[in-house]
């Protein structure tokens, strides 16, 4: 690490604090602290001095300090609305100052409620948590168990050391309410919470997984999608979900949906050379009281493009909110991607120039029958004028 080893001088200062703090508690805490008191904050707690002959006086000791005489009583010591900052350690001493007894006091409170929630990923899973609403400071433990109506309770199994976290197996599906209860466990008591969870409702898919889309080959307005499901629904196979996606071209407000039991789909109506963002949710296709999962986290694709005309990267890139106003629904932007303004102008040009050459046609074919016609005549006249000639040539 370069932040260390460039000021050493700072390394030797924290070891001669720690050198010197080890030995001033070594001095005084020779024994180890063997017993811990707990207390209740702000009540009043009497320490005892157990090992001290009756009557004889004392000498209280906290965190190696000593302690006013006058808090003292006899060989007991009472600490009065206890704070925070009156836990530690704390040793009597005869007179002489031979250490008679250690006690490490430690305050808080009493267990109280909780705030315990349950998620039901899957058909095969209930999975509670639970914090404590109003810090108790003091060692606690969490039992938990459930019963179905009013059957036996059951362990709910806490699978993790140290995670205020338990799961219920293979849960009684149809028509049942389970009643969780965890029970918290301290030096000063005990205290019940308990959560109805009802399975149906509750059952909310974990988002799906692997979500990717690609590009159609030669499909300007297609983009496939393709995703898992959930690996908390893998035990599940018997209980088919549906899938909801979500689309719309980067910059505009408005998604367009579709829905689907496959894990895959193909959006017909992308916006041509545009980036689209897509997302997909889950929920179990046949409880429709069920939730759906929350959307998965959002993937871009553009939908293929002619590698051999460019035009397109620039008018994805210049994109433009007026293009989409918020009232008009993107799906029936999306019927006709052709239209955008370079496109339109074009495609009149071309009807113009077609337009044009059909005259031209016309014209000309006009102009030829004409011309033909005329000759056709010419050569009319001149056929009956040579043969007029012969006749009047003809001997009568
Ligand atoms: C109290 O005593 C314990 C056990 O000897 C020790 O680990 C701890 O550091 C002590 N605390 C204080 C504040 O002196
Ligand atoms: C200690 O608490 C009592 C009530 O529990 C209160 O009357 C008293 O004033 C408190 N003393 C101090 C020093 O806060
Ligand atoms: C004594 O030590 C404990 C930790 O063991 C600490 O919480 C407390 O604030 C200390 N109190 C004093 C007065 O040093
Ligand atoms: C809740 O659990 C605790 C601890 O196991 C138990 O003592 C208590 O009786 C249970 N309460 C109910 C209503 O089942
Ligand atoms: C949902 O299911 C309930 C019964 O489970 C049924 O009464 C209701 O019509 C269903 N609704 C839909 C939209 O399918």
């Amino acid at each position: 690490m370069p932040g260390l080893s460039s000021r050493p001088g700072g390394l030797v200062v924290i070891g001669i604090l720690t050198l010197s703090f080890v030995h001033i508690n070594s001095e005084i805490w020779s024994n180890e602290v063997a017993d811990v008191q707990f207390g209740h904050l702000g009540s009043s707690i009497t320490l005892a001095c157990g090992a001290a002959s009756h009557g004889s006086p004392v000498q209280w000791w906290h965190n190696g300090s000593s302690v006013q005489p006058w808090r003292t009583s006899g060989e007991a010591l009472t600490l009065l609305n206890t704070t925070r900052s009156m836990e530690g350690n704390y040793s009597c001493h005869e007179q002489s100052g031979a250490l008679l007894q250690t006690v490490r006091l430690r305050l808080g409170y009493p267990p109280g409620h909780l705030r315990v929630s349950c998620q039901v990923p899957s058909h095969s899973r209930i999975i509670c948590s639970w914090m404590q609403i109003v810090a108790t400071h003091l060692p606690t433990e969490y039992i938990s168990s459930y019963r179905v109506d009013n059957g036996w309770p059951e362990s709910c199994k806490q699978e993790l050391a140290g995670v205020n976290e338990c799961t219920i197996s293979n849960p009684q599906f149809w028509g049942n309410r389970h009643i969780v209860n965890i029970t918290e466990v301290n030096p000063l008591g005990s205290m019940s919470t308990f959560t109805k969870v009802d399975v149906l409702k509750n059952l909310k898919p974990d988002v799906p997984e692997a979500l990717s889309t690609l590009e159609v080959e030669g499909q300007p307005t297609q983009l496939l999608v393709q995703w898992k499901a959930p690996v908390s629904w893998s035990d599940d196979i018997a209980f088919p979900l549906k899938f909801e996606l979500q689309y719309r071209p980067v910059g505009s407000n408005l998604w367009s949906k579709l829905e689907t039991e496959d894990t895959s789909v193909t959006i017909m109506d992308a916006m041509v050379g545009q980036l689209h963002h897509i997302q997909v949710r889950a929920q179990d296709a046949f409880i429709n009281h069920s939730q759906w999962s929350e959307w998965s986290h959002m993937v871009q694709g553009r939908p293929w493009s002619n590698p051999y005309t460019s035009t397109e990267e620039t008018t994805a890139e210049s994109f433009d909110e007026s293009v989409f106003p918020t009232t008009f629904p993107v799906k029936a932007t999306n019927k006709s991607p052709e239209m955008s303004p370079e496109n339109e102008s074009l495609s009149l040009l071309l009807i113009i120039s077609l337009f044009a050459a059909a005259m031209v046609a016309v014209v000309s074919t006009i102009t030829l029958l004409l011309w033909v016609r005329n000759r056709k005549q010419h050569n009319v006249t001149k056929q009956e004028l040579t043969s007029m000639v012969k006749m009047k040539s003809l001997p009568i």
